[in-house]
């Protein structure tokens, strides 16, 4: 019975919201159905009594935006009828309709989860450093410790720009570090996000662009110890206060030595499953204390200073804390999906 009641008032919306009435009479006729003595909105209220107690209250409201309703369009069909001197021709356009309501525009979840990271180490003196995208092979591999012919250069296969084999699409952030220290003296401390590209197949997990967070702390007496509390800092900052971290020895050019980080996430769910590859730990970051060799290359002495680096994926972290099963979809510009994230900021 209720619904029936219901249905009776969005029908009338709806009749409100599509009335065009161009002449004034048409218009009188609208304002007698409407807002007469007898309008036929009025008996609705009457029936108030049919709706369920738990019901009346939202039922009040929606005859109370039917009544504004009818108002409303009655005003602005009065308005442009008048202030036209003439009858508003039928164009099948109704210039009287307000304009609807603008989209919000809704944050990247890419751009979330980085901002989210720039804010961590802010909090613990790092600042932002930015650079460009498009490099010299100097600063994204010789200056890393990794020269012409180096067989470490394959491990990331390169986009060179057309009729170059000098300037490239930076594979990592990494070549950051080389602008950094070649124009600041130490103490450094900063992390550079940005994109990077790799001449990779595409697929649920890699694309040939992605995102990462640079760090680089630069001065006298930093050791490995001093990078494994901040990189546990970042950890549990990120994922939760009880996170562990474990640091597997693996191999950079850049640095030395070199390990990777995992956070473990579990396997409790599909997503953690298929991102851990079922074995509960995730990929977080590269890390290690700063070749010697990278600070000389950038006119730092390494007998008076020490530094470690780290470099962290961006893309899996955000697959890993909204339940995005294919990296794909940050890139595909597709509004059903990047509207989710209008309510997070
Ligand atoms: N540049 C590395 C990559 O893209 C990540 C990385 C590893 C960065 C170790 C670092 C580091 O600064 O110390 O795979």
């Amino acid at each position: 019975m209720s619904d029936q009641v219901f249905g009776k008032v969005s029908d009338l919306l709806n009749e409100i919201e599509s009335a065009q009435p161009a002449t004034n009479e048409e218009l009188e006729t609208f304002r007698i159905r409407f807002l007469g003595t007898k309008n036929i909105i009025k008996p609705l209220f009457a029936e108030i009594r049919q709706v369920p107690d738990s019901e009346k209250k939202a039922f009040g409201q929606k005859l109370n935006e039917l009544k504004q309703a009818a108002r409303n369009k009655y005003n602005v069909c009065l308005e442009s009828l008048s202030s036209n001197g003439h009858e508003v021709e039928s164009s099948g356009i109704d210039l009287t309709l307000p304009a609807g309501p603008y989209e919000i525009g809704a944050r990247h979840p890419v751009s979330i989860v980085m901002n989210e990271m720039i804010e961590i180490f802010q909090r613990i003196g790092f600042t932002v450093a930015e650079d460009r995208e498009i490099e010299d092979d100097w600063h994204n591999f010789t200056a890393m410790n990794t020269p012409e012919h180096h067989p470490a250069r394959d491990m990331q296969d390169t986009f060179y720009l057309q009729g170059s084999d000098k300037m490239l699409l930076r594979t990592h952030t990494s070549s950051v570090q080389a602008r950094v220290m070649t124009s600041q003296k130490p103490p450094i401390r900063i992390i550079a996000p940005g994109r990077v590209f790799r001449n990779e197949t595409v697929s649920a997990r890699s694309h040939c662009q992605f995102h990462q967070v640079e760090g680089l702390y630069v001065d006298k007496g930093v050791s490995f110890a001093d990078m494994k509390q901040t990189l546990l800092y970042f950890a549990r900052e990120m994922y939760g206060p009880e996170t562990k971290i474990r640091l597997r020895p693996s191999f950079f050019p850049f640095t030395e030595p070199s390990a990777e980080m995992d956070a473990w996430l579990g396997t409790d769910t599909e997503v953690t499953r298929r991102l851990t590859k079922g074995t509960g730990w995730l990929e977080v970051l590269g890390c290690g204390m700063v070749d010697p060799n990278v600070l000389e290359n950038c006119g730092i002495d390494s007998e008076i200073y020490t530094g470690y680096a780290f470099g962290i994926g961006i893309e899996r972290s955000a697959m890993q804390k909204y339940n995005i099963s294919d990296i794909r979809l940050f890139f595909e510009n597709d509004n059903r999906f990047l509207s989710q994230f209008r309510s997070v900021l």
